[in-house]
């Protein structure tokens, strides 16, 4: 990659992360919240991404893979516009969760890190989302679906293909 093709901040952006710094004792406190921004901004912290991140607080690039590889919020490869993440931990799994993720996979023909022909969707398996009282859980972007099924995730699938909004 060129230098004139590795991502950049806009200077707005810049300028948010600016102030943002000045609210904290280090720039390394404000790691997680500009890995979100570059995240929104750039759909996924590819490592061009996350370097850019590391020279904007002036961090190691380890210091910023430390947190980006820790927190499974932080994607690192491409996906969907829209990543359903199904939770399929102990109690999701007791309440269906496997057959749910199955069925997803079979309505979208897709495979988890595959995305969708439409660029429209993605879909993982993760660990406990932390709102097992809903189980089974699945994460639409930032939006938890609890007592997931296999109609409401149709439905959900179907409105996203029709331009709704979900
Ligand atoms: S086990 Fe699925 S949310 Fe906890």
């Amino acid at each position: 990659m060129s230098a004139s093709e590795m991502p950049k901040f806009s200077e707005e952006r810049l300028a948010e992360i600016d102030a943002l710094v000045k609210r904290y004792p280090s720039a390394k406190s404000a790691l997680m919240p500009v890995l979100y921004m570059a995240q929104q901004d750039f759909g996924y912290l590819s490592m061009d991404t996350q370097q850019m991140v590391a020279d904007v607080l002036k961090l190691r690039l380890m210091e910023v893979r430390e947190v980006v590889t820790f927190y499974t919020m932080f994607k690192e490869q491409p996906h969907g516009k829209y990543l359903l993440e199904v939770c399929t931990n102990a109690s999701c799994m007791l309440n269906g969760a496997d057959a749910l993720y199955a069925q997803m996979k079979e309505t979208l023909g897709i495979g988890p890190g595959e995305i969708t022909e439409d660029g429209l969707f993605s879909i993982a398996e993760v660990e406990c989302a932390g709102a097992c009282a809903g189980a089974p859980v699945v994460q639409v972007n930032n939006i938890y679906h609890e007592k997931a099924t296999a109609e409401s995730m149709e439905a959900l699938i179907t409105k996203v293909r029709a331009g709704e909004a979900i």
